[in-house]
């Protein structure tokens, strides 16, 4: 039988979209990205052989909890994410809590895709605890939009590909190779998981009362959102951050806007620091 097309997205469905994308994730879709948009869900509308876009807007619009619009955020965000991504800022969090020492330490990655931001920070940690740097009372919370990320994430098994920064010391250490139909996989040993915890979080609604944290990885996500978005978004993420704490976003994402007083120390990262009296 051949495959119903998906059509023509029509400008009138295509900002329907793109409102709701921004209602709900602060995704922030200008009409420049209509092209990418429309091909980035083309396959999935035939796929489910629906009669067009407007078919899908109604389907996501009725299962914004869920199913179906989970899908539709996977497809118009990316996920992309490796193991000791952007390695600077894991030295920039070593050299502080090497310096300070602390007895607990308590860690946010607030857009943790697939997991492996938080493995490496465990890495790291668990190096260091070994070492008597840190104290053993150590923890992680990755948080993510999309239920699909956090359930992989929480397998803890992972492509050999995407930890190619891992050096081999630490994948011996902390990784299990897999076998027969996991050739070729890797995963991730209680010893680091039993420290890590995940749930779904979206960054652009209150945060439900969870810290404070000593450390926040918001990494490679503000690039969803538009000026406003992003100032909030900064600001509700750092509410949950210990003055003094460390604050990381990617090395690309320049200084973001916010209201909360914060110390630059090398490209996206930071220091919180505290608020003068009278200012918000
Ligand atoms: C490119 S990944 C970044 C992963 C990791 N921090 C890194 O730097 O490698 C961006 C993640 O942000 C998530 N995301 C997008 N909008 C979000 C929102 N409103 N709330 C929470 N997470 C969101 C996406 O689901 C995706 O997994």
């Amino acid at each position: 039988m051949p495959m119903r097309k998906a059509g023509e997205l029509s400008d009138a469905t295509y900002r329907k979209l793109a409102h709701l994308m921004y209602e709900s994730i602060g995704l922030s879709l200008n009409a420049s990205k209509k092209p990418l948009v429309s091909s980035r869900l083309a396959q999935r509308i035939t796929r489910l052989g629906l009669d067009g876009y407007e078919a899908y807007f109604k389907l996501i619009a009725s299962q914004e909890e869920g199913g179906e619009f989970q899908m539709a955020v996977d497809l118009l965000t990316t996920n992309e994410t490796y193991f000791f991504r952007e390695a600077e800022h894991f030295s920039v969090l070593e050299e502080e809590l090497g310096r300070t020492r602390p007895e607990s330490v308590s860690i946010w990655s607030a857009a943790a895709s697939f997991g492996d931001e938080s493995y490496s920070i465990a890495m790291l940690l668990a190096d260091m605890a070994t070492q008597g740097r840190i104290g053993p009372n150590w923890s992680i919370l990755g948080t993510d939009i999309s239920d699909r990320v956090l359930r992989s994430a929480k397998t803890a098994i992972y492509p050999e590909t995407r930890l190619r920064h891992v050096s081999l010391e630490r994948r011996r250490r902390y990784c299990l190779k897999g076998e027969g139909d996991f050739q070729g996989m890797a995963k991730i040993q209680d010893k680091l998981t039993e420290h890590v915890h995940f749930g779904q979080l979206n960054l652009c609604r209150p945060i439900e009362d969870i810290g404070p944290f000593d450390v926040v990885f918001l990494r490679n996500v503000l690039i969803y959102f538009d000026d406003i978005t992003k100032r909030e978004v900064v600001d509700r993420v750092l509410s949950r951050l210990r003055v003094g704490g460390l604050f990381f976003i990617g090395m690309a994402e320049g200084r973001v806007a916010c209201d909360t007083p914060l110390e630059s120390l090398s490209p996206g990262a930071f220091r919180k620091l505290a608020s003068k009296p009278g200012s918000p």
